[in-house]
């Protein structure tokens, strides 16, 4: 033993690669691309302009006109697509304004469709939760349950009401077992079996749906704990999946994203069509609230989290930061 300090001279340095931007982007294992994003839309009926979501800054409920502005921009971004919701004047008991051709979302496919149809994915939201009086994702029996078989004949009509709007993908959303099956056959009786089916499958009654609830005037009280998923379990999100997988789901989905990176990852080594992730309202609420408390770099913060949910193994993700993601994005 010596006084002098023996330091060990490492061979293997992992820190070389890091050494320069160029070294650094060449080997970077995960992007972000624009193709890969979709950017979720609200479009509320009766609106003359755009209003602000006060849980969500940044985001708004659109008016018709500004839906096509927005359209347009996602477009012109190189997105791949964007997910319509809409917001009806007035909700009932059986969600009828999802299912009326001049109901609000149908309204919207078709504008966005005529839009940048050839240019985007338009996609829909397909489920009752914005239209029902309750706020619950289907109909109700009389003691007030959600009654699984009873809503599948309404999301059935639903699904015809997005196709004759011209949709090119739907988005069945309300996890009754057995909506990817009775979607896809009612789509292909109709004649519409080029209208793909983006399942959210895998989806966790999750408290960082709260933002949303405002930027769909939600009704809802309570929960929806008995058709959405325990967040305790992912065994069962892979179960979900591959029963949508048998019933005809063209992309499955796993949402929330961030909380459930784990369903993300065994999702994409369990099926062999694309997996999409949500990064929804509340993973979209946190970072823009600590960002205006100048807590975090909202930029950064933006592209790590949308890295950090491909990275997981999800080929598309939905994000409010679609848009602005791609602008970041530009060489
Ligand atoms: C149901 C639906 C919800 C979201 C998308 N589709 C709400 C829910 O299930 O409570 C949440 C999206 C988000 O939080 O960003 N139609």
């Amino acid at each position: 033993m010596t006084d002098e300090k023996q330091v060990q001279v490492p061979v293997l340095r992992p820190r070389r690669l890091r050494r320069t931007p160029a070294l650094r982007r060449m080997v970077a294992e995960t992007a972000v691309v624009p193709s890969s994003l979709v950017l979720p839309v609200f479009v509320r009926e009766g609106l003359d302009e755009p209003r602000p979501i006060s849980s969500m800054p940044g985001v708004v409920q659109h008016s018709r006109d500004s839906l096509k502005a927005a359209v347009n921009e996602a477009a012109e971004l190189g997105l791949g697509g964007v997910m319509l919701f809409g917001i009806p004047e007035h909700k009932d008991a059986t969600g009828s304004g999802g299912i009326d051709p001049a109901g609000v979302l149908n309204l919207a496919i078709t504008d966005a469709v005529a839009e940048v149809g050839d240019q985007l994915t338009v996609m829909s939201d397909l489920c009752l939760d914005e239209f029902t009086d309750h706020g619950h994702c289907g109909l109700l029996t009389p003691d007030g349950e959600v009654d699984n078989d009873q809503t599948l004949a309404a999301y059935a009509d639903m699904a015809l009401a997005q196709a004759a709007a011209g949709v090119d993908m739907v988005g069945p959303s309300g996890m009754m077992d057995g909506q990817v099956a009775v979607v896809r056959q009612a789509l292909d009786a109709a004649g519409h079996s080029h209208v793909s089916i983006m399942a959210y499958s895998a989806k966790y009654a999750s408290a960082f749906f709260g933002p949303f609830r405002e930027a769909v005037d939600s009704s809802l009280v309570g929960d929806r704990r008995t058709y959405q998923q325990d967040p305790a379990n992912a065994i069962e999100g892979v179960r979900e999946v591959l029963l949508d997988v048998e019933q005809g789901a063209d992309i499955v989905m796993v949402k929330p994203a961030l909380a459930y990176l784990d369903v993300v990852r065994r999702v994409r080594d369990a099926v062999d069509v694309p997996v999409a992730a949500y990064n929804i309202s509340g993973e979209y609420s946190m970072v823009e609230a600590a960002a205006a408390n100048g807590w975090i770099d909202r930029e950064a913060a933006i592209l790590e989290t949308l890295t950090s949910i491909r990275r997981a193994g999800a080929d598309v993700v939905l994000t409010y930061w679609a848009s602005e993601a791609a602008r970041l994005l530009r060489p």
